[in-house]
């Protein structure tokens, strides 16, 4: 089969690593992919919303089957260009896509449905909004309606600041017409926990939990970023966690995407908050999570083309989806200054000690080739440095030690990706 895939994150990076390990992949192809997919992939020059020209690649060369990593394609509609010319391709049209591309759409979801979730209002208007806020509870949590890169989300200690941040969002358009519309919702307290899960219209089944270090900083201070690292699985996700989300959670927004005439195919993220109260939705994306996708996949013991396809014809339930015991940690590195200011095009040393390792993997995210041919630093997040481990101690051994074998220029971590693992206390 010949496949292309859509993105050039580590998250993408990970995917094709995956596809590649399929007997089935003849030929692997990633637009517009990074100087580390291009190890197992052929990286066409592109863009992920250059829908047109990926359709004509895509029937030039006769692909099989297309997957999208990302979110702003899939919310602007690739799935349905793609599907309107008769091609294969794995994500969710743009009308189930609007499950991660609206907050607004996916908290009215939640509330119709009874899917546990914040107690919101939804805003048009910055005037009703901050009339609104004059009787809130504080903290408050403002969210910009649309796709915001991750940072469309604040969370307000007083009404001076969510006043600011309701001009900000609204009226400057600090997240363009994201902002058009925004929610505003309770602030809850919790472990945050991550689920991916395969969706094939009719039924879901989840991949192995994981949880995710948001800010920049040691000690889960300083600025919220895409994610500095995460691990899977997370022991906060226990068997009880987890049949409450089968029950209220997982099925539920399934059943209520169909019901609503916007049936789901492809992979839903539940970000979950366990709140003294029990599990509630935090956030849905509509693609798998970038780390999480590092973390998961390589804990992931079936034939990623098969799952896809399997979601795509609505046989999801002939899969066995399965998970190796092993535990996974991802360490990025990132440019130091991410997610601000930073520096890029600084040379990155001790790759190769990565090929043919089945333990370590280095996926890459914001790297390129430069003019020389050498592969230097082009973003925040740079590498993910994943380990695999009998359990989550070790993984998270393996990964730092690993960690050590890369360098460049203003090389930046969190030293303390996992600490969660050592509070939970059974
Ligand atoms: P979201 O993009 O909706 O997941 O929000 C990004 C991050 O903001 C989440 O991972 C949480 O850490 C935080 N957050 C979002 N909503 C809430 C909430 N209602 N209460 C507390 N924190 C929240
Ligand atoms: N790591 C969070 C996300 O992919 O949205």
């Amino acid at each position: 089969m010949k496949i292309l895939i859509v993105g050039s994150g580590g998250r993408e990076h990970a995917i094709a690593w995956k596809v590649a390990q399929s007997p089935k992949a003849d030929k692997i192809y990633c637009a517009p992919g990074n100087a580390g997919i291009a190890e197992v992939a052929e990286c066409v020059d592109i863009k992920a919303m250059e829908f047109d020209k990926l359709v004509a690649f895509a029937k030039e060369k006769e692909i099989d089957l297309t997957i999208v990593g990302m979110d702003d394609p899939l919310v602007g509609g690739i799935v349905d260009a793609f599907e309107v010319e008769g091609l294969r391709v794995f994500g969710p049209r743009k009308n189930a896509a609007i499950l991660e591309g609206s907050k607004a759409f996916s908290k009215d979801l939640m509330k119709k449905y009874n899917i546990p979730t914040a107690a919101y209002e939804n805003f048009t208007d910055p005037e009703a909004a901050i009339a609104y806020l004059e009787n809130a509870k504080f903290p408050i949590v403002l969210k910009a309606d649309g796709l915001a890169l991750g940072k469309g989300v604040l969370i307000c200690n007083s009404l001076e600041e969510a006043k600011a941040g309701v001009r900000e969002i609204m009226e400057d358009k600090k997240f363009g017409s994201a902002g058009n519309t925004m929610v505003i919702e309770e602030f809850l307290t919790g472990r945050e926990v991550s689920v991916l899960s395969f969706v094939d219209g009719n039924i879901v089944k989840t991949m192995a939990s994981a949880q995710d270090h948001k800010r920049a900083k040691d000690g889960d201070e300083g600025l919220n970023t895409g994610g500095m690292g995460n691990f899977s699985p997370t022991p906060f996700y226990t068997p009880e966690v987890e049949e409450f989300c089968k029950k209220y959670v997982f099925q539920p927004t399934v059943d209520a995407m169909k019901a609503e005439g916007r049936p789901f195919k492809g992979v839903i993220f539940f970000g979950l908050i366990l709140t003294p109260d029990g599990p509630k939705v935090l956030e849905y994306n509509a693609r798998f999570g970038d780390p999480e996708a590092q973390v998961v996949l390589p804990r992931m013991k079936n034939d990623i083309i098969d799952v896809c396809e399997a979601c795509i014809d609505g046989t999801l339930d002939q899969i066995d989806l399965q998970f190796m015991d092993d535990a996974c940690v991802c360490v990025v590195l990132a440019s130091d200054g991410y997610p601000v200011a930073y520096e890029k095009g600084f040379p990155i040393q001790g790759l190769d000690s990565f090929k043919g390792d089945d333990r370590n993997f280095c996926f890459h995210a914001g790297t390129k080739f430069n003019e020389a041919g050498e592969i230097v630093t082009n973003g925040g997040r740079v590498l993910g440095i994943t380990a695999l481990g009998k359990d989550l101690k070790e993984a998270r051994a393996n990964a730092y030690k690993a960690v050590d074998r890369v360098s460049f220029d203003n090389k930046y971590y969190r030293h303390d990706i996992g600490h969660a693992i050592d509070e939970f206390k059974g």
